[in-house]
């Protein structure tokens, strides 16, 4: 029988999510592109720019209960705490903190755990992790508190190594640092079935996690994940630079962040320094509310879905499922060149799509990432990144100070795939004189 290709709905509607991000085939100077790039930072919805802009022309700076405008500003706020909550299926609006980055609210929160963790204490890091989720648990309890940090390798597959990490958890093990998917490599990792037997040998453990280079991929769920703090960026969301960060509201009220004596003493308030960005914070609902359209396309013409946080899940799962063959279209061209001049690291068996987000970092052998990058953008106006990524399965796994990474999203097809696998063919003909 013919092998029929049944399009997937978000694959029919690929036009108009495309004509929904203004930037995404030129950049700011007007130059042709093709955009893989969006582990650094996703392509901006129509929307959420407009958003930005509007707020930031319109709205009042306090937030407060008396005048017109200042209460415009509040129930922004509450609104967008609202639909973040909906978006991580957290438990509510007062559970969801703004932050300047993703990395500054690992920071806080790593120092609003003082006098919790006790000295003969253990943390444990990934090498699998964004610097972010590493650093502030390395720096402020390893190096200025002198507790022991533990760190959890990496499969040579590019998987993190759970029985390696479920061997470094002890009765004492008071903080798991952990991402949900590698920036750097692309990997999933299945944290639903790994807290339950973290939870198992250190009860007390609180399980931190970055859901950074996650959340433009799948469905976060922190009830699922099974987790205490999650954190995740707007850049990375189709909005705006300003970090996210859920905690379980039991623990929020516990914790001691730092904070102005006169500033509220109560979550989620007392994890934001200094006034919100009411720009990023409209521009963050803007992008969100993408999603929920994400989800009506998905779901077709007839589906009705109540709830807000089924309508996210649904356009989330969409949004995966739709990568899985383009993942697996990246792979399996990816497969066919030289071995002897290419290298991709990572999940490479196109048979494990389920395993991984589509980030692939690999290089042309003997060739400088910052030249293969210049040189995917001069022939072919490809948008790749180089370097570390700030990956720490980059340079600490790997042992490698760059690599090339192209990374894809949802707005991207099988064409792109294909114009990311012929550039790469061709960089590879080039003869060696001429690299
Ligand atoms: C996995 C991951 N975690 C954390 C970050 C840092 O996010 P932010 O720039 O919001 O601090 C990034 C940014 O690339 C990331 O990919």
């Amino acid at each position: 029988m013919e092998d029929r290709h049944v399009p997937h709905l978000l694959e029919t509607a690929h036009a108009r999510i495309r004509a929904r991000f203004p930037m995404i085939d030129r950049d700011a100077l007007g130059n042709p592109r093709i955009y893989l790039n969006t582990g650094a930072g996703s392509l901006t919805v129509d929307t959420a720019a407009e958003a930005a802009s509007e707020a930031q022309g319109r709205l009042n700076p306090m937030p407060g209960s008396i005048l017109p405008g200042e209460r415009d500003t509040a129930v922004l706020h509450d609104r967008v705490r609202s639909l973040v909550a909906d978006f991580l299926h957290a438990g509510s609006a007062r559970e969801i903190s703004f932050h300047n980055s993703a990395t500054s609210a690992f920071f806080s929160l790593a120092f609003a755990l003082r006098g919790r963790v006790k000295e003969d204490a253990n943390l444990i890091v990934t090498d699998l992790d964004h610097m972010a989720n590493i650093s502030p648990w390395e720096t402020v309890w390893g190096e200025l508190h002198g507790r022991e940090i533990r760190r959890a390798r990496v499969r040579e597959d590019g998987t993190l190594d759970i029985d390696h990490l479920l061997s470094l958890i002890d009765a004492r093990t008071a903080v798991l640092a952990v991402t949900s998917a590698s920036n750097g490599l692309g990997t999933l990792v299945p944290l639903g079935r790994i807290t339950p037997l973290v939870r198992e040998k250190a009860p007390g453990c609180l399980v931190a996690v970055d859901a950074v280079h996650h959340a433009p991929h799948g469905p976060i769920d922190v009830a699922e994940l099974g987790c205490d703090f999650l954190a995740f960026s707007g850049y990375k969301v189709f909005g705006p630079m300003l970090g996210v960060l859920w905690g379980k509201a039991g623990l929020l009220e516990e914790l001691l962040p730092y904070r102005v004596e006169t500033a509220k003493n109560e979550a989620p308030a007392k994890f934001e320094s200094g006034m919100l960005n009411n720009a990023s914070l409209a521009s963050l609902e803007a992008a969100l509310e993408y999603i929920l359209w994400l989800a009506d396309l998905a779901a077709g013409p007839e589906a009705f879905l109540a709830d807000r946080a089924a309508r996210f899940r649904s356009a989330m799962t969409a949004v995966a499922e739709y990568e899985k063959p383009l993942t697996a279209r990246v792979l399996d061209g990816l497969r066919r060149l030289d071995p002897q001049r290419f290298q991709c690291y990572g999940i490479t068996d196109p048979g494990r799509v389920a395993e991984r987000v589509p980030t692939f970092a690999f290089e042309i052998i003997g060739q400088a990432a910052s030249e293969t990058k210049k040189r995917l953008w001069e022939a072919r106006g490809l948008q790749i990144a180089d370097g570390n990524h700030y990956s720490a399965a980059v340079f600490r796994h790997l042992g490698r100070p760059a690599l090339c990474r192209a990374s894809f999203a949802h707005y991207d097809s099988a064409g792109t795939a294909d114009a990311f696998l012929n550039g790469l063919q061709e960089a590879l003909e080039d003869p060696p004189g001429n690299q």
